[in-house]
C-alpha cells in the first residue's frame, strides 16, 4: 500500500461520522446523496461491511413517495447554509426536499459483485428502497421524457452553464437576507455567485410553499430542466438494478421497462446545433445550448456516438488534465468556478467506466491517469483547474479519496488483470 493509499483511507475513517461520511469537513457537515454512494465504493476497497452501512444508512432516509433526499441533516450544524430550517420538510431525520443523481444502484452493484456470498443479504434488504426511488424518478422526474430537475442542485453539478437559461427565469430578488457558509470554507472565485444563491433559495421556498408536492412543483415550479447527466446515470443504474434483481431472483419487467421508455426518450435531449447531447428547459423547449460534461456520461449508458466523440476530444484536448465540466472554448468557461470549466475526479471516474464499455480503453485509460497526476501532485480535492493543475473547492475531500481507491490509482496492467472498471 503506498502512502497515497493510506492517506485515502485515513480521509474515509476521518470524515466517517459511524454509518454515514461525511464530503468533509466544514464546507459539507451533513450526508449527501451522491457523495455517500461514491464514499460506498471507497469503503468497499477495504471494508466491504461499511460499505453496505453507507448505503443502508443513505435509503433508511427515503421519504414514504420514494424520495432519496440530497442531504440528511443527522445532526445540527450551523456551518451549513441552507439548514433544515430553510428547507422544512418535517421529515425525521430532517432532510433537503429535492434528490441528486442516482447512482447507488451503479455503486451497489460494484460492491456485491465484491462478495456475492456476504452481499447478498445486505442486497435483499436494500433492494426494495431502490426499486423504490428508481420508480420515484420514474413517475416524478420523467413525466416530460428525459429527467427533469426542479433544482439546479438535483443535478449534483450545480451551478453549471447548463442551468443557466432556466435559472434566468427565477426570480431571487424577494429572497430576505441569509448568510452563506460555504463562502468560510472556500474562497468565492471557486463558488456559485450570490445572484446563483438568491435562485437557489427561491426556488426553495416554492417547493416549501407547496408542501414538497413534486406533481405541483413539476407543473408550476420556478425551475425545470431536462438534465442529460442524470438521465444517463439513471438509465445504467436502471441497467444495474435489473442484474441486481436478477441475482436476487426477482421479476425485473418492471425496472426493464422504465429503461426502455428513458431510452426512447434520449432523441429528446441531443441537439443538432451542438453536435451532442444537451440539457434543456421544459418550460420552453430552448436547449441550454452549452457542451457540459453530464453529456458524456452518455458512454456510461452506452449511448455514445461518433459526434459525441469528436465534441469530448475537442473539449478534453482544450485542456490539460481531465474532462473539464464546461466547454474550454466559449467565452464562459472558468477552470476554477465550480462546475463552470474545473474537472471532477467522480465525473471522471464514471465516463471512464462508460468509454471502457464502450471498448474506448485508450481514452479510458488516459482519462484515469491524467486524474491521478491531479491528485498525486496536490491530494484529494473536490475538484481542480483543468488547465495548471490548481487545486479547488474543499479538501480531504471523501469521493476524491474513493475515486483513488478505486479507479485512479490503478495502472492498467493492474486493470486488465482485475477486469475492474
Ligand atoms: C452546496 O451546498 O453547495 C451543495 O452542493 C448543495 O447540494
Amino acid at each position: 500500500m503506498t502512502h497515497l493509499d493510506e492517506q485515502a483511507r485515513a480521509i474515509l475513517r476521518q470524515n466517517d461520522k459511524g454509518g454515514y461520511t461525511l464530503p468533509t469537513h466544514g464546507l459539507y457537515p451533513y450526508q449527501w446523496n451522491w457523495d455517500s454512494a461514491f464514499a460506498a465504493w471507497g469503503f468497499a476497497t477495504f471494508d466491504v461491511a461499511r460499505a453496505w452501512d453507507e448505503l443502508d444508512t443513505l435509503m433508511a432516509s427515503q421519504w414514504d413517495n420514494g424520495m432519496v433526499p440530497h442531504i440528511i441533516f443527522h445532526q445540527p450544524d450551523p456551518g451549513y447554509f441552507p439548514g433544515p430550517d430553510v428547507w422544512q420538510t418535517g421529515q425525521t431525520p430532517e432532510t433537503s426536499g429535492i434528490s441528486q443523481p442516482p447512482i447507488t444502484a451503479i455503486m451497489a452493484r460494484l460492491i456485491f459483485e465484491i462478495d456475492e456470498r456476504t452481499g447478498r443479504a445486505r442486497l435483499e434488504a436494500l433492494y426494495p428502497k431502490l426499486v423504490k426511488w428508481h420508480r420515484w424518478w420514474q413517475e416524478m422526474r420523467c413525466t416530460h421524457g428525459p429527467v427533469a430537475i426542479i433544482h439546479p442542485w438535483e443535478s449534483g453539478r450545480d451551478n453549471c452553464p447548463d442551468w443557466d437559461i432556466g435559472m434566468a427565469g427565477v426570480d431571487g430578488s424577494a429572497v430576505g437576507p441569509y448568510e452563506r457558509r460555504d463562502l468560510g470554507h472556500v474562497h468565492a472565485d471557486m463558488r456559485p455567485t450570490k445572484e446563483d444563491y438568491d435562485r437557489y433559495i427561491a426556488i426553495v421556498e416554492f417547493g416549501r410553499s407547496v408542501g414538497w408536492d413534486d406533481t405541483k412543483i413539476v407543473q408550476d415550479g420556478p425551475f425545470l430542466m431536462a438534465d442529460p447527466g442524470i438521465t444517463f446515470m439513471l438509465l445504467r443504474a436502471h441497467d444495474d438494478l435489473a442484474v441486481l434483481g436478477r441475482a436476487l431472483g426477482e421479476d425485473v419487467s418492471e425496472i426493464e421497462s422504465w429503461a426502455t421508455t428513458l431510452r426512447s426518450a434520449l432523441p429528446l435531449i441531443w441537439n443538432d446545433a451542438l453536435n451532442a447531447f444537451d440539457a434543456r428547459n421544459l418550460r420552453d423547449g430552448a436547449f441550454a445550448n452549452i457542451l457540459g460534461s453530464g453529456a458524456f456520461l452518455a458512454y456510461l449508458a452506452g449511448a455514445g456516438n461518433p459526434q459525441l466523440e469528436a465534441q469530448l476530444l475537442r473539449a478534453w484536448n482544450a485542456v490539460n488534465y481531465g474532462v473539464p465540466s464546461a466547454d474550454p472554448e466559449v467565452d464562459l468557461f472558468n477552470p476554477r468556478k465550480y462546475w463552470r470549466g474545473p474537472t471532477w475526479p467522480v465525473v471522471n471516474a464514471l465516463i471512464a467506466i462508460g468509454l471502457n464499455a464502450d471498448g474506448h480503453i485508450d481514452l479510458a485509460e488516459r482519462l484515469r491517469s491524467e486524474t491521478a497526476a491531479l491528485i498525486r501532485k496536490h491530494g484529494f480535492y473536490e475538484y481542480f483547474d483543468p488547465v495548471d493543475t490548481t487545486p479547488c473547492g474543499g479538501k480531504d475531500f471523501t469521493w476524491t479519496a474513493a475515486i483513488w481507491l478505486t479507479w485512479a490509482r490503478h495502472e492498467p496492467q493492474e486493470n486488465a488483470a482485475k477486469g475492474a472498471a
